[in-house]
């Protein structure tokens, strides 16, 4: 059954939703004759068309909005351009990403930049417009896109990592604040995608097009899942499990952090 949140008439505000992930969502759900919210730092138009060729009512039923998800002001300007268009909220998808240069003693700037998009953006999100879907009364969703940086932690991209594991602990904390909420219908869940290939990076066996990590997720939301946790070519659901179970692993049997990537650790964790 498909989820009540996801039909036809219902509004969905995707960020970051020029390009990739964000813009195979606005597909989808243009497609699905949901109205669609398109917020980006990045120029819209293309994007749009893009949608809009693929929406039954057209144009018509498509919002576009220049924001920048680390501003509460723009974000508070969204949810009021989306309701005037809509009337109500089904779907927020916080998907907007900056991915800058950093090592954790250096690049100051960038990781306050991160920061500020990756987990700030998706605070923000959630702080425009939760109490609006609360009020609203009925079935509504929040999508939050974390990464299985912020899990795992591989090395490199430390600024990257921290933000997306925040925005995992950031998340849950939402889901069940939500659940304890008198009233609320809305829930909250983590879109993890696997590697994928989005912008105008050309496709590479391994990785996944956005519009199977799209996929992945309607599936996924249709069953109430919480943590959407999405395979590649390259890494099944078996192996992120593993890999996940490692991790947790390095802090209950005193292993050094990261181990995975240790010399000393490197051929257990193959086996
Ligand atoms: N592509 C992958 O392999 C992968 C893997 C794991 C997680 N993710 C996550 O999936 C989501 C989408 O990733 P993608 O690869 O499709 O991204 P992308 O780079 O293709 O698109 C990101 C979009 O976010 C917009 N953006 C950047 N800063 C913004 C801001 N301040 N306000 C509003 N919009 C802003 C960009 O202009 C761009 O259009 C991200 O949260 C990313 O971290 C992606």
């Amino acid at each position: 059954m498909t989820h009540p949140a996801l039909s036809a008439g219902r509004g969905a505000i995707v960020t970051g939703a020029a390009s990739g992930i964000g813009l195979a969502l606005c597909k989808r759900f243009a497609a699905m004759s949901m109205k669609v919210c398109m917020a980006d730092v990045a120029l819209l138009d293309k994007a749009v068309e893009a949608v809009a060729e693929i929406a039954p009512g057209g144009r018509d039923n498509i919002l576009a909005c220049h924001t920048d998800v680390s501003s509460l002001d723009d974000m508070l300007g969204l949810r009021d351009a989306a309701l005037n268009s809509f009337g109500e909220i089904g779907v927020l998808a916080n998907n907007a990403v900056t991915r800058l240069e950093n090592t954790t003693w250096e690049n100051h700037d960038n990781w306050r930049r991160t920061f500020d998009v990756n987990l700030i953006g998706v605070v923000n999100g959630v702080q425009a417009f939760a109490t609006q879907m609360i009020g609203q009364g009925f079935p509504s969703i929040i999508v939050n896109t974390g990464s299985k940086q912020g899990i795992t932690n591989p090395p490199k991209n430390p600024a990257y990592n921290a933000a997306k594991a925040a925005v995992k602990s950031y998340t849950e904390s939402l889901q069940h604040e939500l659940r304890n909420t008198a009233g609320s219908q809305v829930t909250a869940h983590l879109l993890v995608p696997g590697w994928t290939i989005t912008g105008t990076a050309k496709h590479v066996p391994g990785a996944w097009l956005p519009e199977q990590v799209v996929d992945y997720m309607m599936a996924a939301l249709d069953r109430d899942d919480f943590y959407i946790i999405c395979p590649d070519d390259e890494t099944t659901s078996e192996m992120d499990r593993k890999r996940i179970l490692w991790a947790a692993g390095d802090i209950v049997e005193n292993r050094p952090p990261l181990s995975r990537w240790y010399p000393d650790f490197a051929s257990s964790f193959e086996e």
